[in-house]
């Protein structure tokens, strides 16, 4: 298992390009499985979730070919609708298979999900969705067992709560349901808007997107379409809080300033100095004085909860004292622990953290416990003293494309080392 190790104190500069969201290319891929033409897909990152989502689909019988710099998914010879738990315990977001298959093929078989360690993250919500859309579900040996033997039909869906996963389902289900749909209390973020453009692409009659309200009018049949992913506006929060906590200066390049506003306003009220240079262009200069904020995370278009952790890193390097306050996943606090013991003066009760300083950082070994925490403390490597080792970077490597090689391209110290060199 490889390791990452930083000698901190470097100032980042330069310019990166931001990669193709991993969260809007995962629902996009499950999508391919609504229609038996292909679907193209470009900008679509190279990460160890999108690999793992085509290894689930290849299950299935999908035909997957890379070609320049797209990945087209032809899902014409479904011969499976089984996904095993290997596959589906690894990555919460294969869950999202199920309601295209069964709007698709009237059944399929989906392990339940296990994913990042961020609290408990049940799937009632997809399931009440498809229930509302008539699909018959039962649990058995680990398994939800789902059929529509007659199709799905059009139905009126309130979610209690906002959620990005069951949002998503919901909408790939309904596309080909009888009738009309209205999904009410949906969730907002940019990855939603774009599998909604997609599915567009593909004959679907999709109205209201970006808003809580989404309506579907349900069609017989999609045929293929060509999307390209959006920029991932958590990869781009994560270099600007790079830039910033190094003392560096980068210019971010085909990112989508607009879906990160409340992440860009929070740095500058930490006087984190962001200007947008041009078209999908960001540049970030670190401040005179890096200063105290409070944060809450929120839905979209609030402060986003996979941004949560990178700001703690953040705010060990501001002067005050600045609160965060974890209001979607429980459990979501594990890189806190890590970073104090590199010297962060981090207390944590329930979901508020309340980290003061600036204390200065030192290298220790640490260990990444899911993908953001794991980003946190990259961070926190970059701005220490001596030299910070990250066990299990696997965690980081579902959602950065070779973060390790980027950033030294940007000026970083930092290696990645097999298991074995690792203490040499
Ligand atoms: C998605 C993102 C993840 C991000 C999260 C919140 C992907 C692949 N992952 O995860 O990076 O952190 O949105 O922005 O896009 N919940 C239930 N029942 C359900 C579903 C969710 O109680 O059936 C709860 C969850 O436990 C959590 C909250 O709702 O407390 C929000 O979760 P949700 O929006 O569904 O997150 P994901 O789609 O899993």
């Amino acid at each position: 298992m490889d390791r990452i190790r930083i000698h901190g104190g470097a100032r980042l500069n330069g310019e990166i390009a931001i990669s193709g969201a991993k969260n809007a290319a995962l629902p996009l891929m499950a999508a391919c499985l609504l229609s038996d033409e292909p679907l193209v897909l470009r900008n679509v990152p190279r990460l160890a979730d999108i690999d793992l989502m085509e290894k689930l689909l290849q299950s299935f019988g999908v035909a997957v070919h890379h070609r320049s710099g797209a990945v087209a998914l032809s899902a014409d010879a479904i011969r499976n609708t089984t996904a095993v738990y290997d596959l589906v315990r690894q990555m919460r977001a294969s869950f999202l298979v199920l309601g295209p298959l069964v709007a698709r093929r009237g059944e399929a078989r989906v392990s339940l999900p296990g994913g990042c360690a961020i609290g408990a993250r049940p799937v009632d919500l997809h399931l009440r969705a498809l229930l509302a859309l008539g699909v018959m579900i039962e649990l058995r040996e680990g398994y939800v067992v789902a059929g529509a033997p007659v199709g799905l039909r059009g139905a009126r869906i309130e979610f209690p709560a906002v959620s990005v996963g069951a949002t998503e389902h919901a909408l790939m289900a309904a596309v080909l349901a009888k009738g009309e749909t209205l999904l009410v209390n949906a969730a907002r973020e940019p990855e939603i808007e774009d599998l909604g453009r997609c599915l567009q692409a593909m004959g679907a009659r999709i109205s209201g997107l970006g808003g809580p309200c989404i309506t579907i009018e349900g069609v017989d049949e999609l045929h293929g379409a060509e999307h390209r992913v959006l920029p991932d506006r958590i990869e781009t929060g994560t270099f600007l809080v790079a830039g910033a906590i190094t003392g560096g200066d980068l210019l971010l390049t085909d990112c989508e300033p607009h879906h990160l506003v409340a992440v860009l306003n929070k740095l500058k009220e930490c006087g984190v100095e962001i200007k947008c240079e041009g078209n999908g262009t960001l540049r970030v200069r670190a401040a005179k004085k890096l200063v105290a904020a409070d944060v809450t995370t929120e839905e979209y278009p609030g402060f986003a909860t996979d941004m949560q952790a990178q700001f703690m890193a953040l705010a060990t390097q501001a002067t005050g004292v600045s609160h965060v306050r974890e209001t979607i996943f429980e459990n979501r606090y594990m890189h806190a622990s890590e970073i104090m013991r590199m010297g962060a003066n981090i207390a944590v009760e329930g979901n508020l953290a309340v980290i003061t300083g600036p204390t200065p950082l030192s290298g220790a070994p640490v260990t990444a416990s899911d993908l953001r925490a794991s980003a946190s403390l990259v961070l926190a490597g970059l701005v220490a003293d001596n030299t910070t080792w990250i066990d299990r970077v696997y965690h980081i490597d579902r959602g950065y494309e070779r973060i390790d090689e980027r950033l030294r391209m940007l000026g970083a110290h930092i290696e990645r080392v097999e298991d074995t060199a690792a203490q040499a």
